[in-house]
């Protein structure tokens, strides 16, 4: 796979080139999904949950973060690693900056923190000190406690506010963002909206990207399956064509499919 850049996946986005994208925690993994041209990989603080069993996603810290993102970059040396900034390691502005730094130097290429308009300080101090920054709106499961519940975000009219802090976000230096969790509509019309790259997990299927848990995608999460997720393994086999198969489906805009998406 070529070195993947943001560059990259804006020209994607200009071409309507689907893309898909996968959390990643450590060096094999991170390897087959490159062989399989997965361009972009998140180590998503999901860990705390797939890796440590926990759940929610609360207790993960940017050491955890660090160290596996270590590992990704090993493994995935072309791909754009997105390191996920953990729960209150971006409370502050001065926070933000130290704790990028750190996932940074771990060897991420670029960050990713979740909420809106509270962030566009930390969003413009990050960009503006050479740290790309993807944010994350919708379903943010930092909030879980916030929220009630793992819920769908963004119906009826609060789906605005959900588009509104997407340009917000956009104009203070934003270079991605994914959206998780929001009705189809929605997610077209901010796609549609930004001229960032915008990257959906249960949020339809028109963004330009499509992200998955790697478990999820491979049937080995235990409890709760999400609705948006698919079980790539039991129809193909091996750990490769199961990531091929998501890979092709994404870029033939074949998933997500209705059942995986909200309305
Ligand atoms: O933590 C994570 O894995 C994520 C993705 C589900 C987008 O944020």
């Amino acid at each position: 796979m070529d070195n993947i850049t943001i560059s990259t996946l804006a020209r994607y986005k200009r071409e309507g080139r689907k893309f898909a994208a996968l959390t990643a925690y450590d060096a094999s993994f991170a390897g087959v999904f490159e062989a399989e041209n997965v361009p972009v990989l998140l180590i998503g603080d999901s860990l705390g949950m797939v890796l440590q069993g926990g759940t929610d996603t609360l207790k993960v810290t940017v050491e955890q973060i660090a160290y596996h993102t270590r590992s990704v970059v090993t493994g995935a040396p072309n791909a754009l690693v997105i390191a996920d900034m953990p729960f209150m390691s971006y409370d502050t502005v001065e926070h933000a900056c130290h704790n990028a730094a750190e996932l940074m130097r771990a060897g991420a290429k670029m960050v990713k923190l979740e909420g809106g308009d509270w962030l566009l300080d930390t969003v413009r101090a990050l960009t503006q000190r050479s740290v790309p920054v993807c944010a994350h709106l919708g379903l943010t499961p930092q909030s879980v406690h916030v929220m009630g519940g793992y819920k769908v975000q963004g119906r009826g009219e609060a789906g605005q506010a959900i588009l509104d802090q997407a340009l917000r976000l956009q104009a203070a230096g934003a270079a991605m963002l994914v959206l998780e969790c929001v009705p189809q509509d929605l997610a077209k019309a901010i796609t549609e909206a930004l001229a960032i790259p915008v990257i959906g997990i249960g949020a339809g299927k028109d963004t330009d990207g499509q992200i998955l848990v790697m478990h999820d995608i491979l049937g080995i999460s235990s409890g709760y399956i999400p609705k948006f997720s698919k079980n790539y393994l039991n129809q193909t086999g091996t750990i490769a064509a199961a990531v091929q198969a998501f890979v092709e489906e994404v870029a033939h805009g074949d998933f997500p499919a209705a059942e995986h998406t909200f309305g």
